[in-house]
């Protein structure tokens, strides 16, 4: 049976997601005892304890359904960002509502614009949605050319994706260039600012996009628990934007989209948000270090505003990947992102983590 000869060929072009790999499959593969994992922009510090508590707290009740409606959470999250609560949708991980957008704003025929060297999501995602994709490459500085990107809406555009600060480059686009850019968009079509790392900017001009959100009805915001709060293994993030637009996309979703441990374990992350400042100083800190350290080996670093860093090594990153998980540091190469074969991605660590990966490079590098 010729399988292949029944997918839309949107599908049989697409090669799968491929993510970080697990510590536990590198430490079997290669023997090692230690391994450290700096690939998925994950937060190493781990759930709060009040967090924990939550999910154990929720544990007793799984053989019922999650409340498909998240009531409470969207009530709390509503309260707690100042927000009318049908301007929210939750998914199962910001990827979710991701694919919830593009699956109900695009028919046949029209496009979405994203920068190419993005979220690869956005690729995976439209590729096998009609192939409705149109990716517009990046402007100098490895930042979002958002003037190249508003030049590239035509009559079929729906939806343009708008990550800041970006994955992979950690780079943002500032307030003035945002603005100028809104306003170029025509109204009819959806902006979705992906903030998936918005806790982490200490750029002054970086944009807040929320309070944006009553004069431009055509904006939405995507974030995310997977990052800061640090819940990225029970997937739970969330779009904001204006109550009828929101109303139609809870039309897409699955009914029990989110489970009853990440709605409980949200809600804590809500409780507890003052944490989120010490988290992002305490990432700053290391970013910092790590930027330094990474320049001082000789390495080109883009200056980031996130919670990972890219550098370009001399040669191919593939090469530099493997021995750094002959050495136990796991890393991402992302030639795939089409930002050049030596282009690397180091997401930030605990402080020992961070040390082992610099002394690891260096050995590389001698
Ligand atoms: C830019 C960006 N958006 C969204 C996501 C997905 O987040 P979630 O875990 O909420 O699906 C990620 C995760 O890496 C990301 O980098």
């Amino acid at each position: 049976m010729d399988f292949k000869s029944l997918f839309r060929p949107g599908i049989l072009a697409t090669r799968p997601y491929s993510p970080g790999r697990p510590i536990e499959e590198v430490q079997r593969e290669l023997g090692l005892e230690k391994v450290i994992k700096l690939a998925s922009n994950e937060n190493p510090e781990g759930p709060l304890p009040a967090v924990l508590a939550a999910i154990q707290t929720a544990m007793k009740d799984i053989n019922r359904y999650p409340d498909a409606a998240c009531h409470e959470l969207t009530m709390k999250l509503a309260a707690h960002l100042g927000v009318d609560s049908a301007s929210l949708i939750f998914g199962n991980g910001s990827n979710e509502v991701i694919d919830i957008l593009i699956r109900a704003l695009v028919s046949p025929g029209e496009n979405v614009v994203f920068s190419h060297h993005s979220f690869i999501v956005y690729h995976l995602t439209t590729a096998v949605h009609f192939e409705c994709g149109r990716p517009v490459p990046l402007a100098t500085g490895d930042k979002h050319d958002l003037e190249g990107m508003a030049e590239a809406i035509d009559e079929k555009t729906k939806l343009v994706i708008v990550c800041n600060p970006n994955n992979p480059t950690g780079t943002y686009n500032n307030l003035e260039e945002f603005r100028t850019f809104l306003a170029a968009v025509p109204p009819t079509v959806i902006v979705a600012v992906d903030e998936a790392y918005y806790e982490y900017v200490s750029a002054k001009d970086y944009p807040q996009a929320l309070p944006m959100l009553k004069d431009h009805p055509n904006l939405v915001l995507l974030r995310t628990f997977s990052k800061i709060h640090s819940l990225a293994g029970l997937r739970i993030g969330y779009g904001v934007g204006h109550p009828d637009l929101i109303a139609e996309l809870h039309k897409t979703r699955e009914p029990f989209n989110v489970n009853m441990l990440s709605q409980a374990a949200a809600m804590a992350c809500i409780d507890n948000w003052h944490e989120v400042a010490a988290r992002a100083e305490r990432n700053r800190e290391q970013l910092e270090w790590m930027e330094a350290e990474l320049a001082g080996l000789g390495l080109a670093v883009v200056p980031s505003q996130t919670n990972f860093i890219l550098v370009r090594t001399p040669g191919d990153a593939g090469k530099v990947t493997e021995a750094l998980l002959q050495r136990g540091v796991i890393v991402r190469p992302m030639h795939a992102f089409g930002l050049g074969e030596g282009a690397l991605r180091i997401s930030i660590g605990l402080p020992a983590e961070n040390q082992k990966c610099i002394e690891a490079l260096k050995e590389i590098m001698s």
